[in-house]
């Protein structure tokens, strides 16, 4: 099968990686891609969004399979293009449709779908410009910290936690009457905070049957001791102590059954990934947020304790026959640690020269923002190269994750020193 990847961050690169293993893959493309996928793949110049684009290169080249990573083409509507395409419909294309991807394009649309199925989540309240007076007396009956988010896609941008009744009125305010996020702040939901630790579970789905990949959890903030901006991820790890089969069964029964007997009971038929946001309240899952694609960094975990042939498994997803699937998962633990460039999440430079190490054994070693440049590999992205390590215990998986971080070398490169170290406490007891 011809495969094409769509996207050019660290999960595309793990995608390819993997997918490069399976016996079923003849050639492999990634659109836009990176330096790192352009060694084992080829990279393709299409923007991920460049429908007409795909469309061309899909069947001039004979594509087989499309696996789409990023959202945004998701929101927009790839696979409906697909789907209603007398040229493309046969196409296997993993990822859910637009309305499918509304579970992530409208946080409004996904808490009124959990209310409706009863999936555990924070209570909330949403508000528009129109109820904006209504929204800012709300928000003086509530205790802090107070949660707002914007109902749409904000580049990760869009959530607002304060202690502060002050601060949330007037992040209130902006959101909603100055249009801070634009569209995607045209409602705004004020939200109960939930207290415990964050975790996510990733669920491959045909619309009917499903397949519970491996949990992981991610780093999100940029500083040491989890303090300082939100970004993208900074690190992962796969598998999550505190996550044991008894709360793990939990998730299967109040949210992944009831998620995918929703989607049915809506109509929705959805083939691709939920990446399910959750907190640990006290040994119950509540639902912070779904995506609809996979997580970065949590792929570069994920993926590589996946023994399974991913084609075919995602071949049974597009088929409808994920039933017949048994997922097959390595016992050793995964660590990846992303390093990023000087100045990320906010500006950063783009450009500087890398020298970037050979893996460790049981190491891999995912690119997420650089390109090629002549013979050098450059930084072109805010998040840059995300190094996994694999090993028996959790302690032996951070150490080599780290040992190779340390080694990559470029202009204000920076990165974490405490993946994973928060969970220590659970492992290798
Ligand atoms: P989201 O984009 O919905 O995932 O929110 C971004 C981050 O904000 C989450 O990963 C959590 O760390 C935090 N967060 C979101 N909602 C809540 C909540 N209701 N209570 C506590 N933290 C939250
Ligand atoms: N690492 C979080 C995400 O992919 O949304």
């Amino acid at each position: 099968m011809n495969i094409l990847i769509i996207g050019s961050g660290g999960r595309e690169h793990a995608f390819a990686w993997k997918v490069a293993q399976s016996k079923s893959c003849g050639q492999l493309y990634v659109a836009p891609g990176n330096a790192g996928t352009e060694k084992i793949a080829r990279n393709v110049n299409l923007a991920v969004s460049d429908f007409a684009g795909i469309r061309s290169f899909v069947l001039e080249n004979a594509i087989d399979m499309v696996i789409v990573g990023p959202e945004e083409p998701l929101v927009k509507g790839i696979v409906d293009y697909f789907k209603t395409d007398k040229k493309l419909k046969k196409i296997r294309i993993i990822g859910p449709d637009a309305s499918g991807a509304r579970l992530e394009g409208s946080k409004d649309f996904s808490k009124a779908f959990m209310q409706k199925y009863n999936v555990p989540t924070a209570y909330s309240e949403t508000f528009t410009k129109d109820t904006l007076d209504e929204g800012l007396k709300y928000l003086e009956t509530q205790q802090g910290p107070y949660v707002l988010k914007a109902d749409g896609l904000a580049a990760g941008k869009g959530v607002i936690i304060t202690e502060d009744v002050a601060e949330a009125k007037k992040s209130l305010h902006e959101m909603l009457a100055e249009a801070k996020f634009g569209d995607a702040s045209s409602k705004v939901l004020v939200e109960q905070y939930l207290h415990g630790i964050e975790l996510s579970v990733f669920v491959l789905t045909d619309g009917k049957n499903y397949v519970i990949l491996p949990e992981a959890k991610d780093y999100k903030r940029i500083g040491v001791g989890d303090t300082g901006l939100n970004t993208g991820g900074m690190g992962a790890v796969s598998p999550v102590p505190f996550a044991d089969a008894e709360f793990l069964a939990k998730v299967e029964e109040k949210v992944v059954k009831p998620t995918l007997y929703g989607l049915q009971e809506e109509g929705i038929k959805y083939v691709g990934f939920i990446f399910i946001g959750l907190m640990n309240d006290n040994g119950n899952p509540m639902v912070i947020e779904y995506n609809v694609r996979m997580g970065d960094p949590e792929t570069e975990v994920v993926l590589p304790r996946i023994k399974s042939d991913l084609v075919k498994l995602f071949k049974a997803a597009a088929d409808g026959k994920l039933d017949k699937f048994k997922l097959a998962v390595h016992a050793k633990s995964a660590v990846t640690t992303m390093v990023v460039a000087g100045g990320y999440p906010e500006d950063y430079r783009k450009g500087d020269k890398m020298e970037i190490p050979d893996p460790e054994k049981d190491g891999l070693v995912f690119h997420a923002g650089t390109k090629s440049q002549g013979d050098n590999v450059v930084t072109n992205g805010g998040r840059v190269i995300a190094l996994t390590g694999m090993a028996r215990t959790m302690t032996a998986a951070v150490k080599k994750s780290q040992k190779m971080a340390r080694k990559v070398k470029y202009k204000g490169s920076y990165f974490r020193k405490d993946i994973g170290k928060d969970l220590m406490k659970y492992f290798d007891k």
